[in-house]
């Protein structure tokens, strides 16, 4: 039987349990949008992690759209990872790097001198982000012209690609939690009409432009996606979840990808939204390769979840903060350590760096 314990081969990545840190944005980068030696720290401490995904990245300057967050378009930032990707290896981890776009949750004065945040629509979030003056409603996007598309899948590439030469074993797609590519996924937010627009094709279309050039770029094996078919976070659900997700796993089942990443219910809230019923198992058997789901997972949860087979990989995020050594606590069945809620955005070592290891 398998279990959590269990090693995997995850496309060309070989992780050694099937444990995953969840990437989690942490807002402690440095000038540049570049990690620093406390990231290198961070990562380093949670690198008995089967995998590591780490936190999101923007692209390019105009995907950006929370105060420091590292980035992944400069060179400068290439070099600053590295440092990263190195400590986890040395400590024998793997690590995958999350290549983010937020569309239209973002700010001008986070944005590069006017610059608006760019979506599938021109119609403003109901949602704030966090600026130097604080938490504050998010700009008015525009909507992106058709021609300009393909500048965007190159952003991709070229951040792939950058990864790749920053050290990390690959690269996961964020096509979750209602930032840019889930903009044009649900009908709920891409009012578009044209190619990436209207019907469930033609709103997958960017998921799968992008996909094929990163998997290009860097290899299937190297590239995972994370979806959330079921997070409102700052947009409505599609009209049809179950519908669009279905298409979704569908067109990436064949491509061989190293694994696909599923958030269950509301992001970091309930795992069964009341009145909402998803059928997860429907896309799991439609999808051949790895599985990975996420939110709300406790030891009995991801044990009994790898022995059903109902996933191969399951992904803790605020388990992970709070506990460095989760693997060894998951396995030896160790209470897990308070987590400090108020640390989770900004600030340095506090509530960062600072929590405990068993000792042993
Ligand atoms: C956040 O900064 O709140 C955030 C970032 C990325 C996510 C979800 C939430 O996928």
């Amino acid at each position: 039987m398998t279990t959590l314990f269990d090693p995997i081969q995850m496309g060309d990545i070989a992780l050694a349990n099937r444990i995953v840190m969840a990437p989690l944005t942490r807002n402690r980068a440095i000038e540049g949008n570049k990690p620093g030696p406390l990231t290198v720290e961070y990562y380093r401490q949670r690198a008995t992690a089967g995998l590591i995904v780490a936190e999101a990245s923007p692209i390019s300057p105009t995907a950006q759209g929370y105060l420091d967050t590292p980035g992944i378009w400069s060179a400068e930032q290439v070099t600053a990872w590295q440092a990263v990707t190195k400590a986890v290896h040395a400590e024998g981890g793997k690590i995958v790097l999350q290549l983010w776009h937020v569309g239209r949750i973002s700010h001008t004065s986070l944005l590069p001198a006017g610059e608006v945040p760019v979506s599938s629509t021109d119609k403003v979030a109901d949602a704030s982000t966090f600026t130097s003056e604080g938490f504050i409603p998010v700009s008015k996007p525009r909507a992106l012209r058709d021609d300009e598309i393909p500048a965007l899948i190159e952003d991709y590439r070229k951040a792939a690609r950058n990864a790749i030469a920053a050290g990390f074993d690959g690269v996961e797609i964020h096509a979750a939690n209602t930032y840019l590519i889930e903009q044009f996924l649900r009908d709920s937010v891409n009012d578009r009409s044209g190619p990436y627009g209207g019907s469930i094709e033609n709103r997958t279309r960017l998921l799968l432009e992008v996909t094929r050039a990163v998997a290009g770029e860097i290899g299937a094996g190297r590239t995972g996606i994370r979806l959330s078919p079921m997070t409102t976070f700052t947009a409505p659900l599609d009209s049809n979840p179950q519908a669009l997700y279905g298409y979704v796993v569908e067109q990436l089942a064949p491509l061989g990808l190293a694994y696909l990443h599923v958030i269950e219910g509301e992001t970091g809230g309930t795992r069964t939204p009341e009145g909402k019923p998803f059928d997860y198992a429907a896309l799991h058997r439609a999808y051949p390769g790895v599985w990975m789901l996420n939110n709300g997972y406790d030891r009995d949860l991801a044990l009994q979840t790898v022995a059903d087979g109902k996933a191969d990989l399951i992904a803790f995020g605020r388990p992970f903060i709070s506990t460095p050594d989760l693997v060894r606590r998951l396995r030896d069945g160790a209470p897990l350590n308070e987590l400090r809620a108020d640390k989770l955005y900004g600030g340095g070592a506090e509530g960062y760096t600072d929590y405990p290891t068993l000792a042993g």
